[in-house]
């Protein structure tokens, strides 16, 4: 037997960090994919493949394997050893090849695409017949090993897809813009570390309480109107809000020149608006305008050397199949 999964990356359109803190936020689910194939492995061993950075690990079991991989990949034991706890069920005798079209450390989810695409195809191989919420909390757990404290935008945005509004601990929902919603995602070329920057942050709020809520409560009210926008199709307004949402990333420290720079590109060639998305410090830059505005802005990003994708939602989200 053979099971494939196929989970989306996401971009976040508003209201990053604000989230971690329990404000509103809207994300979108992109169409670059994280894979995991799961087979048996007729060797009597567990192979645990990669593919995309051509690392194989193998071991008689989980915790030989455990011993072997390094520690920035051991979230993948983690989610295994957890599902085996909790089915009782002995994860042996299979082959794990996971691999990602998703920029790593670039806030494009492809760590939550990963966990997801793994715990789906795991437990679709062991007929484990897992809801998408639990598939949900155990890739969360994974996500607290590298990322410390994910308000789970992420998980939930790839698991489901679309385009979400989504508030720690209540219900989310799908937002349905009325004509095609599209955004040019661009590449700072520089990774960032989600937990460090997250910690940067809090450290702002310790240190400066006041500033840091009038900042992140802002951030929740240009969400909230954001969707009214959205869902009413007026996009150019939904640009100045990405750009205020923009100054207000700028006042919690995280963005950099770099993504300053994208950003004054894309404004001066017509954009309705740009701002970072995900952690910030590096990673990616979303720019929303009219499709010929943001096709001849993509040009120019690419001639400058910076990688670039316009893209509308995926509409899937996870997916596991034998
Ligand atoms: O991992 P990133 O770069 O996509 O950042 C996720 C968004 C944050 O709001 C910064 C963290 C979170 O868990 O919501």
């Amino acid at each position: 037997m053979r099971v494939t999964s196929k989970v989306p990356g996401k971009c976040i359109l508003f209201g990053e960090h604000a989230v971690v803190y329990g404000f509103p936020s809207i994300s979108m689910a992109i169409p670059l994919n994280s894979t995991c194939i799961v087979e048996e492995n007729k060797l009597n061993s567990i192979e645990l493949n990669f593919k995309t950075i051509n690392k194989k690990y193998e071991g008689s079991n989980l915790v030989d394997i455990e011993q072997k991989i390094p520690s920035n990949y051991s979230q993948f034991i983690l989610g295994l050893n957890s599902l085996g706890n909790k089915f009782d069920i002995e994860i042996k005798d299979i082959r794990i090849e996971l691999s990602s079209d998703i920029i790593p450390n670039a806030g494009l989810g492809s760590s939550a695409s990963t966990s997801i695409a793994l715990i789906s195809a795991v437990s679709e191989f062991y007929g484990l017949n897992l809801k998408k919420a639990d598939i949900f909390n155990f890739a969360l757990e994974m996500e607290k090993i590298t990322h410390g404290n994910p308000s789970g935008i992420d998980h939930t945005t790839c698991l489901y897809g679309n385009i979400l509004f989504y508030q720690k601990g209540k219900p989310f929902h799908i937002v349905y813009p009325p004509d095609d919603f599209q955004v040019l995602i661009t590449y700072t070329n520089q990774e960032h570390d989600t937990k460090e920057v997250i910690s940067n942050v809090k450290r702002l709020k310790d240190e400066k309480s006041h500033l840091f809520d009038s900042i992140v409560d802002k951030i929740g009210f240009y969400t909230e109107i954001a969707e009214l926008e959205l869902v009413s199709g007026n996009y150019e307004e939904v640009g100045k809000l990405m750009n205020f949402n923009q100054d207000l990333l700028s006042q919690l420290n995280v963005s950099n020149e770099t993504i300053d720079k994208i950003n004054e590109i894309a404004l001066k060639n017509g954009a309705y608006g740009s701002k970072l998305t995900g952690a910030g410090l590096g990673g990616c830059v979303i720019t929303l305008g009219e499709e010929k505005e943001l096709k001849k802005i993509a040009k120019i990003f690419k001639s400058q050397g910076y990688w670039n994708f316009l893209t509308t939602q995926d509409k899937n989200g996870a997916i596991a199949t034998k």
